[in-house]
């Protein structure tokens, strides 16, 4: 890469627009929709323990690695590999990153779809309703349309792709800026009021008191993945966004910041969604619809609810925006950089690869319900696959390159500062953690959780 290419790259100007960026890209429907459906869909507490332990040994690392080599080669997730051994297949796994924003953006801007018509249906006032098979009724309306749907997701991809198109400071930093602290305040409105519902003891019993006879290997894969997925690692988006840190941010110091502040945000989601589902009687596992169908009953047990509701999934709308430039963003620098496509025709071409394939998961709840690919809806699939499946590998490789190809000295070096950070133990441990620890770990999860023991097993005696 020559010297002048170097400078001329645009990069995040601030160190809270790095941060607000980073974390503008972990927090999202992650936090909102997909923590509270997870965890209740695999028996609560217990679950989240495990999620922790995943994030500390795993999902931290492999946020690190990425940071690590995008920092240092300031290039797209296929271009961070080529830099670093053009000699090597290696690039394969950005190339795979480039795949999993596809199948990730397809069933996320479904839901962000959802989202963008919630704020109208809460305006309107047609949530506003303490009974749950109201509430029910009119996701279920939505989702199984499809004109409605399909306009929505269509939209976002579309305010999405202007955003994009505006290029990484003037997009991406301005938006996520401003707005993430705007979520948290009121996330803990929200939560005061539920705390504060009658017969919300049980639904924060089922956060907190952890009954560890639900943790099966289902429940462990489970937790690996949204780990993967709420720190938006496993395909590159954290390289990308890695190429436009400066070189004197503390790199470690600030993945173990945004774990932190991103789990914040998920617990309080959970926090804001369980005891609502025991007061008003709703099922935790009701699997995606569950913020849909239970949020608008704690807005209506609120004064002024109607309001607090349009703004809160006017916010979930923003929150799940920013996440959805990152996704976004790792195809389009890709194809900028590695085939000088435009910035406009590659986010162009993008979106309307998204919009194709998402199409199908919008209609998974209507006219394509019964159409299954492995068992399993396109919506399903899309989102089991790409967290469960995808991130994980891409993790695994991620981890393996940084520990046994990049090695000791290089990462010493960049993830010092070139020795400015004195941080020698932290680097050791970090390198113990990505040489056995992340591949050994996600390798067992993934065969047990996929069930590939037996079969591997039975290859074996053959
Ligand atoms: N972390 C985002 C969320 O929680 C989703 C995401 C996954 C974003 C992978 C980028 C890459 O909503």
């Amino acid at each position: 890469m020559n010297k002048e290419k170097y400078h001329k790259r645009e990069g995040f100007s601030s160190s809270i627009g790095v941060i607000a960026a980073v974390l503008g890209s972990a927090v999202g429907l992650g936090n909102i929709w997909k923590f509270p459906y997870v965890t209740g869909a695999n028996g609560g507490a217990a679950f989240i323990l495990v999620y922790l332990l995943c994030l500390a040994l795993v999902g931290i690392p492999v946020m690190l690695s990425e940071h690590l080599i995008g920092r240092h080669t300031k290039a797209n997730a296929v271009g961070a590999f080529k830099a670093l051994q053009p000699r090597r297949p290696w690039f394969l796994v950005g190339g795979a990153g480039v795949l999993s924003a596809f199948l990730i953006m397809a069933f996320y801007t479904t839901v962000a779809g959802w989202v963008y018509a919630y704020i109208f249906k809460a305006a309107g006032g047609a949530l506003l309703t303490a009974n749950p098979e109201d509430t029910s009724l009119v996701f279920n309306t939505l989702v199984s349309g499809v004109g409605e749907p399909l306009f929505w997701q269509i939209f976002v991809l579309l305010v999405t792709g202007t955003i994009i198109m505006a290029g990484v400071t003037k997009g991406i930093e301005r938006v996520t800026k401003v707005l993430m602290p705007l979520l948290f305040v009121l996330l803990i409105i929200m939560d005061i009021r539920s705390l504060t519902l009658p017969g919300a003891g049980e639904g924060l019993a089922f956060l907190f008191k952890p009954d560890f006879s639900k943790i099966t290997v289902g429940v462990i894969l489970a937790a690996l993945g949204l780990a993967f997925f709420k720190l938006s690692v496993g395909m590159g988006a954290m390289i990308t966004y890695g190429s436009y840190i400066s070189k004197n941010e503390n790199l470690p110091k600030m993945a173990i910041r945004v774990a932190l502040a991103d789990t914040l945000v998920s617990l309080m989601a959970g926090i804001a969604i369980f005891p609502a589902v025991f007061a008003f009687g709703f099922k935790p596992d009701a699997g995606p619809s569950l913020l849909f169908i239970t949020i608008p009953t704690v807005f209506n047990a609120m004064p002024f609810g109607r309001v607090f509701m349009a703004l809160f999934f006017v916010l979930t709308a923003i929150a799940a925006t920013g996440a959805m430039l990152s996704l976004l963003e790792v195809p389009v620098a890709y194809l900028t950089e590695q085939y000088q496509w435009t910035r406009r025709k590659a986010t162009l071409v993008t979106i309307l690869g998204i919009g194709s394939l998402g199409s199908t998961a919008t209609l998974s709840n209507s006219i394509l319900a019964k159409v299954t690919v492995f068992g399993r809806t396109f919506f399903d699939f899309f989102d089991f696959t790409t967290s469960n499946v995808l991130l994980p590998i891409g993790g695994i490789f991620i981890a393996l390159f940084v520990g046994w190809q990049w090695g000791y000295a290089n990462v010493k070096q960049e993830m010092s500062n070139d020795g400015q950070l004195k941080n020698d133990q932290l680097v050791r441990i970090y390198m113990f953690l990505v040489k056995f620890i992340v591949p050994i770990a996600i390798v067992l999860v993934l065969l047990a959780g996929l069930d590939l023991i037996k079969p591997i097993i039975s290859f074996i005696n053959q």
